[in-house]
């Protein structure tokens, strides 16, 4: 498989493809400007990191890399439906998309140094087993100074869907104790961690106790403020008027065995997403593309 992909896609001094963890295939990506690497298995991007830069992802030590199994960190795809399915709890938790393995449709070296890789999953009988729809869904990743992620949904099928989603990005911090994520202040926001209350954000967002909101009617751009690192992560978006800030803390953390017990400590997810209100609808023909674009 590897062979065939290299001898289709391999592209010198930008892309080629390896073996990577548990036997999965990936791309490793290396440019004049970046690095990333990015597994079929979920279209997950694992690392991304500029030159002369420190690595912007945090990737689990723990994680699986399983056919079938999420892989904890980077940036999960999830897709059609986030946090535990609508009505069916024995459907998998933030959908399927994460744990499929898509195909490659086209690797491509761009002006100005960049890498686009772009990736792609159908509804087959896969899927159709879990969700009945029939869609397509491409996923371009473009490495350059910035790293952009571009998931576009198309339905296929004779009916309207609806979707809600992520790109559900772990960023790496210093020390999360001590960052700042601004961009969401005067926000309203729905806080999991005590069933959904509807809340108000005054001020930057500090993570000192395990912090899982979905800030809403927010299409703004979104900064982590690193002072340790002594860097700032900006995050743009499109087609998302949702944002989730996650943090499991330390009894979550423990509790997921996927997951260092520590890991809490340098890491925090700022989702670019279409959650809770923020679900779309998909016209038979039509499509919806939601976009983060990743700069230090
Ligand atoms: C976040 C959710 O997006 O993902 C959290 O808001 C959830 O509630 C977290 O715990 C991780 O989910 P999972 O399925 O990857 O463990």
């Amino acid at each position: 498989m590897i062979e065939q992909y290299n001898q289709q896609f391999l592209i010198e001094g930008h892309i080629h493809f390896e073996v990577g963890q548990g036997g999965l295939a990936k791309a490793v990506i290396r440019n004049s400007v970046a690095q990333a690497e990015v597994y079929l298995q979920g279209a997950h991007v694992t690392s991304f990191q500029p030159i002369g830069s420190e690595p912007v992802l945090w990737l689990s030590e723990d994680s699986l890399f399983q056919a079938g199994k999420a892989i904890r960190g980077g940036i999960p795809v999830i897709w059609p439906w986030f946090g535990p399915h609508p009505t069916e709890e024995t459907k998998p938790q933030h959908g399927f998309a994460r744990i499929m393995s898509w195909s490659i449709r086209e690797a491509r070296a761009l002006s100005q140094g960049e890498t686009l890789l772009r990736l792609g999953l159908s509804s087959s009988t896969e899927t159709r087993a879990i969700w009945p729809q029939d869609f397509d869904l491409t996923l371009d990743i473009t490495v350059g100074v910035a790293l952009t992620v571009a998931l576009t949904a198309h339905n296929q099928g004779r009916e309207s869907i609806e979707v809600s989603g992520a790109l559900h990005t772990y960023f790496r911090v210093d020390d999360v104790g001590y960052i700042q994520v601004e961009g969401l202040e005067s926000r309203s926001y729905l806080d999991k961690v005590t069933g959904y209350n509807r809340k108000h954000q005054v001020g930057p967002i500090l993570i000192d106790q395990e912090v899982d909101r979905i800030y809403l009617e927010t299409e703004d751009e979104c900064q982590i403020v690193d002072p340790l690192m002594k860097r700032q992560i900006h995050i743009d978006k499109a087609g998302s008027c949702s944002t989730v800030v996650w943090n499991p803390w330390q009894e979550r953390a423990q509790q997921m065995s996927d997951f260092p017990d520590d890991g809490y400590k340098t890491m925090v997810c700022v989702e670019t997403a279409n959650a809770a209100e923020d679900v779309r609808q998909i016209e038979p023909g039509e499509g919806h593309t939601l976009m983060q674009k990743i700069s230090v």
